[in-house]
């Protein structure tokens, strides 16, 4: 672990803040560390709502092992520990919820133009403003399983190296105003305690609906799907019930996608909806 003062990261503020009958968030934010979900892992008997920040990541980690541009002050480097009941075969749907959270963070602080990639990526002008990593541990083992969220969210950059700068942008870039990170850190968690109380009382039809009426990937979007062994391309209809991507393809079959990297083939002509 990356620390660059020894063993364990500076730890710069710590609170707890209870947001529901059902959440209480622990929070820690750090000088510099690795990775926040790295470190989050590391802290095997954290209890659920413990969420680690970071002013900088020397190591912020994407999914499918990409690297997660992490520069001091720039983004909200985040991760969440929950720790759901053992037995509940929904953890997928987990990501569209923290999907919904961020994109209701940005459209309570006036960012309209919020789009919804499956899973979990959202997109400003067709470009990535947040990156969102789930992961989980001690699956097998007794006790709950331990799912972390890790969300990056780009919020003051002015540029970005290459080759990011052709695919991301940042709320700086897309409004004009800067915003602390601890301030988006804090409104995120309200909008993701509300959508994880939902989670939790199986609102599996309200997450659907509201990922879906956010995301204009949801439906009738030409696409093509890079998946571990194959790419297909075809046209979106829709999420199944556990939160997987259905796509017709041109051979007319309707192909489930539990996991791949989507991408569009043709610009948006319209702005994805807003209200459920
Ligand atoms: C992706 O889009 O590939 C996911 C990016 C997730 C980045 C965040 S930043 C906070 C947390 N710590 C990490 O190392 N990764 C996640």
């Amino acid at each position: 672990m990356d620390t660059r003062r020894g063993r364990w990261p500076v730890v710069l503020g710590y609170r707890s803040v209870r947001i529901s009958n059902f959440m209480v968030f622990h929070i820690s934010h750090l000088a510099i560390v690795d990775s926040t979900n790295t470190y989050l892992k590391s802290l095997v008997d954290a209890p659920e709502g413990t969420c680690v920040s970071a002013d900088e990541q020397t190591a912020g980690r994407g999914r499918q092992n990409r690297n997660w541009h992490s520069a001091p002050g720039e983004g909200l480097y985040l991760s969440i520990l929950l720790r759901p009941p053992r037995g509940r075969t929904d953890l997928p749907l987990l990501s569209l919820t923290a999907a919904i959270a961020v994109a209701e963070t940005f459209l309570a602080i006036g960012l309209e133009k919020i789009d919804l990639k499956w899973p979990n990526d959202l997109l400003c002008s067709e470009r990535k403003i947040c990156g969102i990593l789930v992961e989980t541990a001690g699956l097998n083992q007794g006790g709950s399983p331990r799912v972390i969220v890790g969300i990056g969210v780009n919020l003051n950059q002015r540029a970005f190296p290459p080759p990011l700068d052709t695919t991301a942008t940042s709320l700086l870039i897309e409004s004009g105003a800067a915003m602390g990170a601890a301030t988006f850190r804090d409104l995120l968690l309200e909008r993701f305690s509300e959508w994880y109380d939902c989670w939790r009382e199986e609102g599996r039809e309200q997450i659907l609906t509201r990922w879906t009426a956010l995301s204009s990937y949801a439906t009738g979007r030409e696409v093509s799907v890079k998946l571990e062994s194959e790419s297909l391309t075809g046209i979106t209809e829709g999420l199944n019930r556990d939160g997987a991507l259905l796509v017709r393809t041109v051979d007319g079959d309707l192909r489930t996608i539990i996991a791949g990297e989507v991408s569009r083939l043709r610009p948006v002509n319209c702005a994805p909806k807003k209200e459920a």
